[in-house]
């Protein structure tokens, strides 16, 4: 069928982003499946959720039943992540939404020895994978909510065109504007963003978000 929807799996999906995003591609009529480090957690966590068809499996399989996985995990457990879903995303596009944060100073910047989490995800899983970041910015907790406005565009890098546009297309589909934003080694701009982001959250506004702005080409 042309316009067949991939199957999504999310890696950390019993959590507060995964669990947010899961839910409002449900609601958009993808195939879901919560990824855990339990799979009996992440069937009780489906079995929270409305929608489609929305299933839990262990994080592994989850990722080898589906055609795009996306991982939502803490930046302290993302290599452990990888390593789980590395030969289950082999041939498919891996959405990192992951922040490289290091508790407690979450609102300095302070990316990793390859650049961002997403250029240190590809370097690992390798060519086989075509790893695409997306979502830094966004607020977990507006996700959750369907009737949230959410005022923060996506910014979605990674080397290949066509699976920023997986990416671009999921983004949408949650009610967000994307924005096609360059290379993987453009994800530490992004990634960087959001300890900015914590900083205002403290000091000025609630749920500080980005926008990109300019005039539509002609
Ligand atoms: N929260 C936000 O507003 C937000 C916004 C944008 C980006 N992000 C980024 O998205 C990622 C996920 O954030 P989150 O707030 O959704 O995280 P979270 O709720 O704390 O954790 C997400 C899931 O990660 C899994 N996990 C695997 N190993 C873990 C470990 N060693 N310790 C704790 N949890 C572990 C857990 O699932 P199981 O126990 O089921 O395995 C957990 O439900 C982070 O990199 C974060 O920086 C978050």
């Amino acid at each position: 069928m042309a316009d067949q929807k991939p199957t999504i799996a999310v890696i950390g999906g019993t959590g507060a982003l995964g669990s947010g995003l899961a839910q409002r591609w449900a609601s958009a009529g993808y195939d879901i499946i919560i990824g855990s480090r339990s799979a009996e957690n992440a069937e009780k966590k489906a079995a929270e959720m409305s929608g489609g068809s929305i299933r839990g499996l262990e994080n592994g399989d989850a990722a080898a039943a589906a055609d795009i996985v996306v991982l939502t995990v803490p930046f302290g457990t993302h290599q452990a992540m990888l390593e789980a879903v590395r030969d289950g995303a082999q041939g498919k596009v891996l959405v990192d939404a992951t922040v490289p944060l290091v508790p407690p100073k979450v609102a300095r910047v302070q990316l990793p020895p390859a650049g961002s989490a997403a250029k240190a995800a590809q370097e690992f899983l390798g060519d086989g994978v075509k790893v695409v970041s997306a979502f830094q910015n966004v607020a977990a907790d507006l996700l959750q909510d369907p009737n949230a406005k959410i005022d923060c565009d996506v910014l979605v890098c990674g080397n290949s065109r066509a699976a920023r546009q997986s990416a671009v297309d999921l983004a949408e589909a949650a009610g967000l504007i994307a924005w096609h934003a360059g290379s993987i080694d453009n994800s530490a701009a992004a990634e960087a963003l959001t300890s900015i982001l914590i900083f205002i959250n403290r000091n000025d506004l609630d749920h500080a978000g980005i926008r990109i702005t300019g005039e539509p080409k002609a």
